[in-house]
């Protein structure tokens, strides 16, 4: 009697390690919001070997990597037929030299390496997808030594969205080779609940447009502009932080909007703490979307090591104030002019009173001086105890300063 209870503690002790084992998602793959470039804003399913090699190549030579920019992530159609065992392989025409080639040169490069697929038996855009293959998938993944898995949810009809982005996990954790796992569910299924539990970042919107203020109509579904993004963001920032982010979706910056709203864009990206996944064209890029891209300043709000989303302080008609707490006590604040017309700002510092209960960081300046940096005139601005401002913010822009304290 004694001895068959022995077995059957020791047999749940070790269902018990195999579930503790088992059922996790690699720690610790995003402690800031993870950054890099995706071909589906620009490229949509028009993916090959040669395009992305150039990509690679233009990480490197724009001094994108070294800005931050680290994860290449090939989005929708780079698959091919599943062989005999039902083992997913890239389409040879688009990949001729082989998807484990093209991870090689990646990795050659100091970047790494994403892909796409679906929890459902077919990708958005009708390719194989992972459903009942989610083991054999992750398993291929590995061999190809795939860095970052964005896992969409076309196809899913009747599914558990936390059921599948879980056997997902799993099945990546099996594979045995860590992985940034991007929950791609557009918010459906309220995915900030859960989604910490199952990977690093989840979407929390539909597709994004390459349009500043409105939806584009593509027949069975609607793209949303950045506005239309940004709205939908006021409530999550409790659900964000280090290793899971919300994910208001890739970057527009590039793709064919001012440059006014490719910078309003970018900044607010930043000051939600969003992933910063580039999607335009890296080998034709304009001058003003290269600066924009890589303003380091603004880059340090978004992978500030603190975390913590900013929020919306003051909505004045078309004026919107964010802020968001950064480490050392410094905090971002940014103007954005939603409309079309100039608006002249007045910032009064002595306004500027808050007390952030998510960070318990508080902005002070009757008892603090702050220094003020312009992160897109690239200039300090004297500091909050001397100097208020004026000026004219055009439409669809957005004036945006660090307060850092002075010592
Ligand atoms: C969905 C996703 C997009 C993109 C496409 C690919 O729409 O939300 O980001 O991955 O699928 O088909």
């Amino acid at each position: 009697m004694k001895k068959q209870l022995l077995v059957c503690i020791l047999i749940f002790s070790f269902s018990c390690i195999a579930y503790t084992v088992h059922a996790q998602k690699f720690q610790n793959m995003a402690p800031v919001p993870p950054m890099g470039w995706n071909s589906w804003n620009r490229f949509g399913c028009n993916v090959n070997e040669k395009m992305l090699k150039e990509t690679a190549d233009m990480l490197v030579e724009t001094g994108m990597r070294d800005a931050g920019y680290i994860y290449l992530v090939i989005d929708d159609c780079w698959h091919g037929e599943r062989d005999s065992l039902g083992f997913i392989r890239e389409h040879p025409d688009l990949f001729p030299s082989g998807m484990k080639h093209l991870a090689d040169y990646i990795h050659a490069r100091g970047l790494k390496f994403g892909i796409y697929s679906s929890a459902g038996f077919k990708t958005c855009a009708g390719r194989p997808a992972s459903r009942g293959r989610e083991f054999q998938d992750a398993m291929v993944y590995a061999r190809w030594d795939v860095d970052y898995l964005k896992y969409d949810w076309c196809g899913t009809r009747g599914l558990s969205a936390y059921g599948a982005y879980m056997t997902m996990r799993d099945a990546l954790y099996q594979a045995g080779r860590p992985v940034v796992f991007s929950l791609c569910e557009w918010g459906s299924n309220k995915p900030w609940l859960w989604g910490a539990e199952m990977g690093h970042l989840w979407r929390t919107t539909g597709d994004i447009s390459a349009i500043f203020d409105g939806l584009e109509d593509h027949g069975t579904y609607k793209t949303l502009g950045v506005l239309q993004i940004l709205d939908q963001q006021d409530t999550l920032r409790t659900y964000a932080g280090p290793d899971g982010w919300n994910d208001p979706d890739m970057l527009q910056v590039g793709n064919g909007m001012t440059v006014a709203e490719d910078r309003s864009h970018f900044t607010m990206w930043c000051m939600l703490a969003a992933p910063l996944m580039a999607g335009n064209d890296l080998r034709s890029m304009s001058p003003e979307t290269i600066e924009i891209l890589m303003n380091r300043e603004a880059i340090a709000i978004d992978q500030d090591l603190m975390g913590i989303q900013g929020f919306p302080f003051k909505k004045d008609g078309d004026l919107h104030t964010w802020l968001k707490p950064l480490s050392q006590g410094k905090w971002a604040v940014c103007f954005l002019n939603r409309g079309t017309r100039d608006i002249p700002l007045t910032i009064d510092w002595r306004d500027f009173m808050v007390k952030d209960e998510l960070s318990e960081q508080q902005l002070d300046v009757a008892n603090i001086v702050y220094s003020i940096r312009d992160i897109w005139a690239k200039e300090n601005l004297g500091t909050t105890g001397n100097n208020n401002l004026t000026m004219l913010l055009p439409g669809h822009d957005v004036f945006c300063v660090v307060l850092s304290p002075v010592k």
